[in-house]
Order: structure tokens, then sequence, then C-alpha cells
């Protein structure tokens, strides 16, 4: 029975479903083909600067073992082909490399009981192929890769030893190249190995706390293990964010979404409501959403101007009760603001509350009153070439009257003015710049090009490729 009740148990926990993702990333087989393609070329342009580890062994002959040591080794010449790559569904990705050649030069010392020797070498291997498959997977919620898979070999080498004084090094060097032949032969897995574990604990060693600034972070950590298609690799993050110094969950869940996979982009990205709407609440939890608006913030030339006697108009016993003080008002979003997608349409909803003061010459703040104000905005967003473009509308803003220090007031011409500033001012200069467009970010050096971004339901979607990082990449 206790066993049953465990195994059920067992089930029901499995089956639970994972943590929705708000940010998911594709990147296709396209986009595995070009990021190699700069790969190659970054590599085969910084060969010339790789020292290699130098090489000591022993062989043995007819009366003791020779010691040898091969340092000061550099690549004089590579050709390195480009590998091909491909997904490998379930798994990760299988990469292969043949018909590279390389060319090392290098100092070469050796030791035969008290007979040392020494000289320089050139040695060319031919036709080196590598035959790997890369496995990736989720460990403590980040990427995770590893080599299940490596076999290499050597079509031929050639090697020259040149200097070397002594008799007993020449009969050697026929009995050393077949040796040396078979090391390198290891050595080609295991340098390639070596340098995926050293890629793994740089993975290992990265926070899944990506500090965005002085207010936010954003958890990257990997709701899922990585998905391998034949067609792609996903990526499904947590994307959800934290003030540095508040962090708290919001008060409202995240949504599931489903990202289709475009195989004729590079890359796609999805990201949630939950994605836009948590990073609101971070920004408001850690006090960001907030402005001190002073008289001098506003244009000289404006005929309106932020004091007492100007808000006379509005409130008849405001100049009576304080006359010809400049005032303050401190704005602020009094809950986050929301963020809805539904097909095309932004649909955002803010809060907001204005505490007016007014100023004493020596800058004591006199509370006066304080505004809320609930509005909703609808717009829609889309990428023109390199530029974020689109168009904000006011679909409703209503004022109430918070709190008074000054007694009561009706607040309907405040709104009335407040619209009318919103809309004849504030939102045709939003207009005007929306529709000039924003640079779209470099995200680490990459540009985006001929990207594509819908509204869908309930999350945002952009298709992109990417253009390389520098020059040299491309
Ligand atoms: C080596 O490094 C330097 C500076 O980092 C760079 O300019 C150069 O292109 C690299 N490659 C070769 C083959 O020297
Ligand atoms: C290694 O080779 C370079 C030039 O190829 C030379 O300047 C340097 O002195 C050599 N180092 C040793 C330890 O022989
Ligand atoms: C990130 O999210 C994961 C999964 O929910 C959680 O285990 C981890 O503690 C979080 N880390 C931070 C720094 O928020
Ligand atoms: C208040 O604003 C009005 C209109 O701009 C201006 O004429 C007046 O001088 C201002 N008063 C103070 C005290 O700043
Ligand atoms: C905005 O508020 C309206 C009514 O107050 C509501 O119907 C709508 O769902 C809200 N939208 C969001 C994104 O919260
Ligand atoms: C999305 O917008 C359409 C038309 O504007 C409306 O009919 C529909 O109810 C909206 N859906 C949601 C989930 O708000
Ligand atoms: C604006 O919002 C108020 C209350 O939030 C609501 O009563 C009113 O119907 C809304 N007007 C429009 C046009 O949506």
């Amino acid at each position: 029975m206790k066993m049953l009740l465990v195994a059920l148990l067992l089930i029901s926990t499995t089956q639970t479903h994972a943590e929705d993702s708000a940010l998911q990333a594709v990147l296709s087989q396209k986009g595995l083909q070009t990021v190699t393609h700069w790969l190659t070329d970054w590599l085969q342009n910084e060969l010339g600067n790789i020292t290699l580890p130098a090489v000591k062994g022993s062989v043995f002959i007819i009366f003791g073992s020779v010691e040898y040591v091969l340092y000061n080794m550099s690549i004089q010449r590579c050709d390195l082909p480009e590998p091909s790559v491909a997904f490998s569904e379930g798994t990760g990705m299988s990469l292969q490399v043949s018909g590279l050649s390389i060319a090392i030069t290098g100092l070469w010392n050796t030791r035969y009981g008290i007979i040392k020797d020494g000289g320089w070498f050139e040695l060319v291997m031919f036709t080196v192929s590598l035959n790997t498959v890369l496995q990736l997977g989720r460990e403590d919620g980040r990427l995770s890769i590893s080599t299940p898979v490596c076999s290499a070999d050597v079509e031929s080498v050639q090697m020259n030893f040149h200097g070397g004084g002594s008799p007993i090094f020449q009969p050697f060097v026929k009995f050393f190249h077949k040796h040396i032949t078979s090391e390198i032969r290891a050595k080609i897995c295991q340098t390639f190995v070596k340098e995926i574990e050293a890629l793994e604990s740089h993975l290992a060693a990265m926070s899944v706390a990506l500090k965005v600034d002085s207010y936010v972070y954003m958890n990257i950590s990997l709701t899922d293990s990585p998905l391998v298609k034949d067609s792609g690799l996903g990526l499904n993050v947590k994307g959800e964010f934290y003030s540095n110094n508040f962090p708290s969950e919001p008060p409202f869940p995240s949504n599931h979404f489903e990202l289709s996979w475009r195989e004729d982009y590079m890359v796609s990205l999805g990201a949630s409501e939950f994605f836009v709407n948590s990073a609101a609440y971070a920004y408001q939890r850690a006090g960001a959403l907030k402005i001190r608006i002073t008289d001098d913030m506003i244009p000289k030339a404006s005929p309106f101007h932020l004091n007492t006697s100007q808000f006379g108009q509005l409130i008849p016993q405001l100049p009576k009760k304080y006359p010809d003080l400049p005032m303050q008002i401190l704005l602020y979003a009094s809950d986050a603001p929301l963020f809805s997608f539904n097909k095309t349409v932004i649909n955002v909803n803010v809060s907001a509350s204005a505490k007016a003061y007014a100023m004493k010459a020596n800058s004591v703040a006199i509370p006066l009153f304080r505004l809320d104000v609930e509005s909703s905005f609808s717009g829609k967003a889309y990428i023109d070439k390199y530029l974020l473009k689109g168009v904000l509308q006011m679909k409703n803003l209503t004022v109430t009257l918070g709190a008074t220090e000054i007694g009561c007031f009706p607040v309907g011409p405040i709104e009335q003015a407040l619209k009318l500033i919103m809309s004849s001012f504030v939102l045709p200069k939003l207009n005007a710049q929306l529709k000039d467009g924003l640079p779209l970010p470099r995200v680490k050096g990459f540009g985006l090009r001929n990207s594509v971004m819908t509204i869908e339901n309930g999350f945002l979607a952009l298709a992109t490729d990417l253009s390389a990082p520098y020059g040299s990449w491309q």
C-alpha cells in the first residue's frame, strides 16, 4: 500500500508541468551553419597566434628509453576546411571536419642515458579528420555540453628533423615517426574534449542571474532540457525579472506560449506577456518608475507652469491658501504597468499617482493633494529594416482624488486638462519618434537583420538573421 502511494506520488510529481518559460530562443540549421562559418574564419585567423603545449614522452629502443620533448611549436600553416554540422534529434549536434592539413615547426630535445641532443623540426600533417557528437543538456538550470563521441584520424605525417649531432639519433628518427603519428592521432580528440570541458566549466561558472542594470536582473535558468530537432535547437528560458534590492514574485501568473520555429531565419525568439510584465513589475519594485516634476523641466515658452497661482484655475482654494508658490509633482506608478498582447495589438494599463507639493522658500515641501490616474493605451509595433517603429494611442484616462490636505475640489477639469496634454503634446511627440523608428539593440556585438516582429496572442515573436560581431567574423 505504502509502495503504491509512493509510486503514485512519483508519477504525479514527474507529470506536473514544468515551469513556464517566458523567453524562448531557437537556432535553426541555417543559423548553426552561419555561426559555424564565422567560427571557422575566426579560428583560421587565430591559429597563427596559438602556442602549442610542449609534448613530452619516451620511446623504448634497444637498450633503454629515449626521452624526448618537442617544444616551442607554432603553427606555420593551416588549411581549415569548413566543418559540416547538423543537429541530431534528441542529442545535440554532430560535427565533422575532413581534409584539414597543418604545418608545425618547433624545437626538439632528446636524452638517451647521458647523451643529450637537440635541434629543430618541421612537421606536416595531411588529411586530418575529426568526427564528433556534442551532447547538449541541462544541469542545475543551465546549458551543459559534453563530447560522448569523438574519433580522429591522420592520413599521413611528414617530419624533418634538423640539427642533432649524435649518431645515435639518426636511426631513431624512423622509429620516432611511427610513435609521434600515433601520439598525434590520440591527441586530436584529447585536445578537442579538453576544449569542450573548458567550455563546460565556463558555462558551469556562469550565474543564472543576468544583471540587466542597477535596478533589475533576469533569471535566465533553463526551464527544460534543450530541445533538439533536426531543424534546430530550442532553449526555454525562465526569463523572469526581479528587482535587485527587493526581489519578489509578481502577483500575476506566468502564461504559456508556443513559439513557431522559423527555418528561413537564423534565430527565432519569443517573449511572453509575463516576460514584459515581470520586467515592469521588477522596475516598479525597484523604485525606477517615478519622477519628480519641477517647473524647470517645463519649457519657458509653455503657457502652463507649475505654481499655485496657475493651479487656481483648476483648484480655486489653492492660491488662497498658498499664494504664489512654485509647485512640484511626484509622479509614480502606483502599480506596475500591465501589458497584454492580442494578435497585432499591444494593450497596456497604467496606474499612476501624482502627489502635488507647494515649495516654500526654505525648500520645505507642503503636501497638497494626491491624484490617482488610471489610463489605458493600445499600440502597434513592427520592425522596418533596422528600426523599431510603432504607434500608440490613448484609450481611456480617469482621474480620482486620492487624498487632499486642502479640502475637496472637482477633478473633472483636471482630467480634461490631462487628456488634452496627453493627446496634444505627449502622444504626438512620442508617435513622431516611433514613426522615425528606434534603432534595434545589438546583442553581444551581433546585429539583427531581416528582422520580422509580430504580436501574437500572449507573446511577441521575432524572427531574424544575425550579422557578425566584427568584420573579421564575416
Ligand atoms: C593574432 O592576434 C593579433 C592581435 O590579437 C591579430 O591582430 C592577428 O590577426 C592574429 N592572427 C595572426 C595570424 O597573427
Ligand atoms: C621560441 O621561438 C621563438 C621564435 O620562433 C624564439 O624567439 C624564442 O626564443 C624561442 N623560445 C625558446 C625557449 O627557445
Ligand atoms: C532562478 O530560477 C530557478 C528556477 O525557478 C530557481 O531555482 C533559482 O533559484 C532562481 N535563481 C535566481 C538567482 O533567481
Ligand atoms: C506662475 O505661472 C504664471 C504663468 O506662467 C506666471 O505668470 C507667474 O509669474 C507664475 N508665478 C510664480 C510665482 O512663479
Ligand atoms: C486594462 O483595464 C481594462 C478595464 O479596466 C481591462 O478590461 C483590461 O483587461 C486591462 N488590460 C490589461 C492588460 O490588464
Ligand atoms: C483581442 O482583440 C479582438 C478585437 O480587437 C477582440 O475581439 C478579442 O476579444 C480580444 N481578445 C482578448 C483575449 O482580449
Ligand atoms: C474608462 O474607464 C472608466 C473606469 O476605469 C470606465 O468607467 C469607462 O467606461 C472607461 N471608458 C472607456 C471609453 O473605456
